[in-house]
């Protein structure tokens, strides 16, 4: 069956499957040239005469209250106006005819989705999976990746819970041996050599994938992952591609932080969230990989994707499919959500990869010197901005205590969810520097 007729018959079946299915059809031949915003895409709506250029013009588009300054906005994500009035247009006509408005825009809109995760990332479209956040993207990626019984996973000992449970529950599931290392002692002196060092010393002949996290939530180290990436392939050379040892990265920390392309970090694998620093839809996340890695990668769960379904129709079996489409796990979504993410991409481009990330280091570093000399606080995160982002994590004596005591001063931070609780903040394009050195004044007190 051609392409075309692929596609008229599967939406001639109806918006059930064969818009989804059309969509793919679509998405597969979707360049980044396919700009998010059009087909399907209403209208960018900003608040004020949106200044991309202009930091209170951006927080102006964000509706989080001016009672508080958002050190912890990072954690679920407040949508920006023009990713707030997509869900809203969305949502608005799938109230008034879901059925229709399916049939009208979903094509179009899954289409702008991936060419917008795909111009984010400088990769292909058709390498993207859409999924509902980055504990979904690591367990369908963990439970998924096909591994013979004499391979195992390295992961670390500073990943968070999604990551060490997806694994865990892979090695209930086939036995699959999982190590854990340590890659530091001391957070705030770690070294890019101490970490790669580390890291690659538990690299084996039989090791097949290294899971990792960009940004440990719970220290803010950011891990040097192009070092680790060069590493890896040196101890690659020359094994048989289903030998390699995959770099798998959960960058939900660094995704709408850095200003890098998957390339730049070349990893095989990045899963992320896009409903933290990408400040995107709530419930949505990708997961990107190579394409040669995605064939390490098997499906689980039924993805809505023409070839598969047309193999379904006919009784045979899938040929043909896009990995990161047969990747996004099927069955109907929050999709007022999920299509809104185009302009979640589309809003980051618009400011600025580099002035965003920019932006985020001023500060932590800022906050970093700021709290470096105040007594009873130990900053945890690096100095470096080659080992940290945004999170910038402090050891005080009682974190509820002190976590109060900046609410009382109109500052929204958290507290680690790891076994060893700091206080966290995450100053991003909602905070300003002046809000930062509040927090200092705070933390003073
Ligand atoms: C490193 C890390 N990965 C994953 C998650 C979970 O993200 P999500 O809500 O997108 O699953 C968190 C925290 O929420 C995190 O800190």
């Amino acid at each position: 069956m051609s392409d075309m007729s692929r596609r008229s018959f599967l939406t001639r079946s109806g918006a059930l499957v064969g818009g989804l299915a059309a969509a793919s059809v679509a998405a597969c031949t979707a360049g980044s040239e396919d700009a998010p915003g059009a087909g399907g895409q209403g209208a960018r709506s900003t608040v004020g005469g949106f200044d991309p250029s202009d930091w209170d013009s951006v927080r102006d588009q964000f509706s989080l209250t001016h009672d508080l300054s958002h050190f912890a906005a990072f954690v679920l994500a407040a949508h920006p106006a023009p990713v707030a009035e997509a869900i809203d247009r969305h949502r608005k006509g799938l109230d008034q005819d879901s059925h229709g408005y399916l049939a009208e825009h979903e094509v179009d809109n899954e289409v702008a989705v991936r060419a917008a995760a795909a111009e984010y990332l400088d990769v292909a479209a058709g390498e993207v999976a859409l999924t509902d956040s980055t504990t979904m993207g690591l367990g369908l990626l963990y439970g998924g990746l096909r591994l013979r019984a004499d391979q195992e996973v390295v992961t670390m000992e500073h990943d968070f819970y999604s990551t060490h449970e997806a694994l865990r529950l892979r090695s209930e599931r086939t036995g699959t041996k999982v190590s854990r290392v340590r890659l530091y002692d001391s957070p705030a002196d770690a070294s890019v050599d101490e970490i790669v060092g580390r890291l690659l010393g538990a690299v084996t002949p039989r090791t097949r994938a290294v899971a990792v996290t960009w940004v440990h939530s719970g220290t803010g180290v950011k891990l040097p992952i192009t070092a680790i990436a060069d590493g890896l392939r040196d101890l690659n050379a020359g094994r048989e591609a289903d030998d390699r040892a995959l770099l798998c990265v959960d960058g939900v920390h660094g995704l709408g932080v850095e200003d890098v392309t998957a390339a730049d970090l070349g990893c095989d694998f990045l899963v992320a969230g896009t409903h933290k620093w990408l400040f995107g839809p709530r419930g949505t996340g990708i997961v990107w990989g190579r394409t040669e890695a995605w064939e390490a990668f098997d499906v689980a769960i039924p993805p809505f994707e023409p070839a598969s379904y047309v193999a379904w129709v006919e009784g045979t079996a899938p040929t043909g499919q896009e990995p990161g489409l047969a990747a996004s796990p099927g069955g109907y979504h929050s999709v007022e959500h999920r299509w809104a993410l185009a302009e979640a991409f589309q809003f980051h481009l618009d400011i600025g990869k580099a002035a965003i990330a920019d932006r985020t280091h001023e500060q932590a570093t800022r906050l970093k010197e700021g709290l470096t000399n105040e007594a009873g606080v130990t900053v945890v995160t690096p100095m470096a901005p080659e080992l940290s982002a945004g999170i910038v994590c402090v050891r005080v004596e009682a974190p509820p205590e002190t976590l109060g005591r900046l609410s009382e001063a109109g500052i929204s931070a958290g507290i680690t969810p790891y076994a060893e609780p700091y206080v966290r903040f995450g100053p991003s394009i909602v905070t300003s520097p002046d809000e930062v050195d509040a927090v200092t004044e705070a933390m003073s007190d």
